[in-house]
């Protein structure tokens, strides 16, 4: 495939390439080929001929955008749960753990009934990618056959995923909750041995294990302890959990691990915290527990739709970026309302708006907090906004060299938006004669799932509203 248009991709943390006219060749396998960029029309040919083609050649491949159209990098969602998209608004008026005992373990119990988990979880998966979200950072049931049916969806459906079955042997319900840590340890292994059993090439495959304890609180420390042990064995194998939600979850974990200073050091104690470590929400870190999470190399999943809907708290996002830890957005479905990355990044920026209306006039600098401030006290950047939910994603996946942004080698995962007054999509106002970055704005402030036109996955069609 060649495609000829607008092209947006971030270039940094605070900058982006907003390209009017790129060419850009997909190859067979689904890595991107080659990308020129502003290439007027009359060098098209000019442009072709570097790479050895010519218009007749490429003529059945070709599709061209127009002005109002363009091509980003797919969505990372590096932190979400498919067994909870049924309770997708419902139950807000409760805090952390109420939510976790009255609302989401009864949901997640269903999925014992393995019907019920292959008849949802392919809703999930279909809803997540029609929304351009091309890889996701999923969260299962504690079951291990229900947990298979979602691995197995992902594959067949064509999403880039790492896919957990929970772990959780105290503190949940009595018949939501794993018998023993020796089973949890058993059923991981178990499910571990059926995901990569999916694809013939485990280094290159689309859906991966991923270890999940769901929370400290509902882990003992002998599963914490069997599972560090299994992260130790599996190098290469990823981890995620929660950290740092709420204030009475803090309590409580210090509570339960009074060895530990702070709750991150509950997880390094166990030899959880790691670079392939992705840590959810995180609104309440303290400094000492920053420096630790990038001292080992983790990243946090930003999760501001979730943090506002359960009353977590505002992150001070900011002031990671300028620490230096890795950080992509997470839906947290359905501590978060919707599965839409895009909800998610307008979310952000304003929790950026209201943490810095009250962090305002504090110079970082003066406190002695950080030498230097660059996103600390401030809004965050659109550009900032967007990186987080592409580059800052990969980055927190360790993915950052196949995908994230629009660069030869990469892999072809992209979602081409569309704010053409054409249907139903009339919610956004523009000019045509706007530039790219302003119609861009636009769309981060007013888009939805109306502007996905299609989603890509290492090059397939997975997705999109004209995606039937
Ligand atoms: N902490 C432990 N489990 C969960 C969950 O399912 N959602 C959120 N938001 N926080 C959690
Ligand atoms: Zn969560």
């Amino acid at each position: 495939m060649v495609i000829y248009g607008s092209i947006i991709t971030p270039l940094s943390k605070r900058d982006t390439l907003f390209s009017d006219y790129s060419l850009l060749r997909v190859s067979p396998l689904g890595t991107i080929d080659w990308v020129e960029h502003e290439v007027p029309p009359h060098k098209l040919e000019e442009a072709l001929a570097k790479h050895g083609e010519t218009v007749e050649s490429i003529a059945s491949q070709f599709r061209e955008l127009k002005r109002g159209e363009w091509i980003i990098p797919g969505f990372v969602d590096t932190h979400t749960h498919a067994p909870q998209f049924q309770n997708n608004g419902a139950g807000s008026q409760f805090e952390l753990l109420d939510w976790l005992k009255y609302v989401t373990f009864p949901e997640e119990q269903k999925y014992a009934d393995v019907e019920y988990a292959k008849k949802m979880y392919r809703r999930v998966v279909r809803g997540s990618l029609d929304l351009g979200t091309t890889m996701c950072c999923w969260y299962g049931t504690l079951h291990l056959e229900g947990t298979k049916v979602l691995a197995d969806v992902l594959n067949e459906l064509g999403q880039r995923a790492y896919v957990g079955k929970c772990n959780m042997d105290r503190e949940s319900a009595p018949t939501y909750q794993e018998a023993s840590a020796d089973d949890s340890l058993r059923d991981t292994l178990s499910f571990i041995t059926h995901v990569e059993g999916l694809s013939s090439q485990p280094s290159q495959a689309l859906v991966r294990p991923i270890l999940t304890p769901r929370f400290a609180i509902s882990c003992t420390g002998p599963l914490l302890q069997g599972l560090g042990e299994i992260a130790k064995q599996h190098p290469h194998l990823p981890i995620q959990t929660h950290i740092s939600e709420n204030s009475a979850e803090i309590a409580y974990t210090k509570e339960l691990f009074p060895h530990c200073a702070t709750y991150a050091a509950v997880y390094d104690h166990y030899g959880l915290l790691r670079e392939n470590t992705i840590l959810a929400h995180g609104v309440h870190l303290e400094q000492s527990e920053l420096d630790l999470i990038k001292s080992r190399g983790a990243g946090i999943s930003h999760c501001p739709t979730s943090n506002f809907n359960l009353r977590s708290g505002a992150a001070h996002v900011g002031e990671w970026l300028d620490n230096g830890n890795k950080c992509g957005l997470g839906t947290d479905c359905s501590g978060g309302w919707t599965a839409s990355m895009i909800t998610t990044m307008q979310l952000a920026s304003v929790c950026s708006k209201v943490v810095s209306y009250y962090t305002k006039g504090d110079d970082a600098s003066i406190t002695g907090r950080f030498s230097k401030t660059q996103f600390a006290k401030y809004q965050l950047p659109i550009q900032t906004v967007f990186w987080l939910a592409t580059m800052g994603g990969a980055e927190v996946c360790c993915l950052q060299d196949k995908i994230g942004s629009l660069e030869p080698g990469k892999l072809f995962d992209a979602v081409h938006v569309s704010i053409l007054p054409e249907t139903d999509n009339m919610h956004i106002w523009y000019d045509e004669s706007e530039s790219l970055e302003s119609m861009f704005e636009r769309f981060m402030t007013n888009g939805d799932e109306r502007n996905v036109s299609e989603v890509w996955v290492s090059g397939r069609t997975v997705g999109g509203r004209l995606f039937k």
